[in-house]
């Protein structure tokens, strides 16, 4: 099957991605901030550069074209809930969130409680949630900790509108793979055909001006914040050494882009 990678890049599974997601709220709020946004901000020319917070919901706002008002949004992989709050507060839609971690979904819930949240591998075609149809499915930074992208996007395609994907692809022709951070990268052409494969007519693709260094250097100082004697672990370890070499090295060997498919 063209959409499944090579089984020797990919060594984790799903239950090791919700762990991954399931430490400490407390935690994760001090470190992510009021936005509980994960995933990194977009260049937002409007604001100062050192405004991380300001291009974290810039990422979001640079989607509304594609995500009319009042529309039913799928959110695949929805984190704790930050960008299904600006979708509810500035767009007025109703939003769906699904994802792999009982402890995101429970905040997700306390967070957006206009949404409705379910628990699901968004790997298992068909799976319950996603039989409510939307007008737009929404994935960000989420596509590329599922080892069977072809499965997702074929399991949504039946109910969605309109596919967005704003994710990390690999710089060059060769896709790559991160198991610390669990994830996958596919080049430009390998995300072009899973989104074919999946029976999306892909419309616009994008690479956007990312804020590496800003970002970093806000999840940086606060897990400095939050464990200033400790020393953190975990996926606040895995993150401290993404953010430290971003700083010092400068950004990692992916871009970001948005994917626009109907
Ligand atoms: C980097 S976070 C991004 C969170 C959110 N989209 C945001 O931008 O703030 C990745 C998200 O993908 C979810 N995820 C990873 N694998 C999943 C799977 N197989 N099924 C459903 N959700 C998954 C995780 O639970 C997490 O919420």
């Amino acid at each position: 099957m063209k959409g499944e990678p090579n089984s020797d890049d990919v060594t984790w599974n799903s239950r090791e991605v919700a762990g991954f997601y399931s430490g400490e709220t407390a935690g994760w709020r001090e470190v992510l901030g009021p936005g509980m946004h994960y995933h990194f901000g977009t260049v937002d020319p409007t604001k100062q550069i050192d405004d991380a917070e300001a291009h974290f919901s810039f990422a979001i706002r640079q989607l509304y074209p594609w995500i009319p008002i009042r529309s039913k949004v799928i959110d695949v992989g929805c984190g704790w809930g930050g960008p299904a709050r600006m979708l509810v507060d500035e767009r007025d839609c109703s939003v769906h969130g699904i994802t792999i971690s009982e402890v995101q979904a429970q905040e997700f819930a306390a967070r957006v409680p206009e949404a409705r949240v379910s628990v699901a591998d968004a790997q298992e075609l068909d799976f319950e949630p996603v039989r409510d149809d939307a007008d737009v499915a929404i994935m960000l930074e989420s596509l590329t900790h599922m080892p069977r992208p072809d499965l997702v996007l074929r399991g949504l395609r039946p109910h969605v509108g309109r596919l967005l994907i704003r994710d990390y692809v690999a710089r060059g022709e060769i896709g790559s793979t991160n198991p610390d951070w669990n994830m996958r990268f596919p080049s430009r052409v390998e995300i072009r055909e899973q989104i074919k494969e999946g029976g999306f007519r892909l419309e616009h693709e994008e690479a956007l001006e990312i804020a590496w260094e800003t970002s970093a250097g806000y999840w940086l100082e606060s897990i400095r914040r939050a464990f200033p004697v400790f020393t953190p672990e975990g996926q606040f370890k895995t993150l401290q050494q993404l953010c430290e070499s971003i700083i010092h090295h400068g950004p990692p060997e992916v871009e970001i882009m948005t994917f626009v498919a109907e």
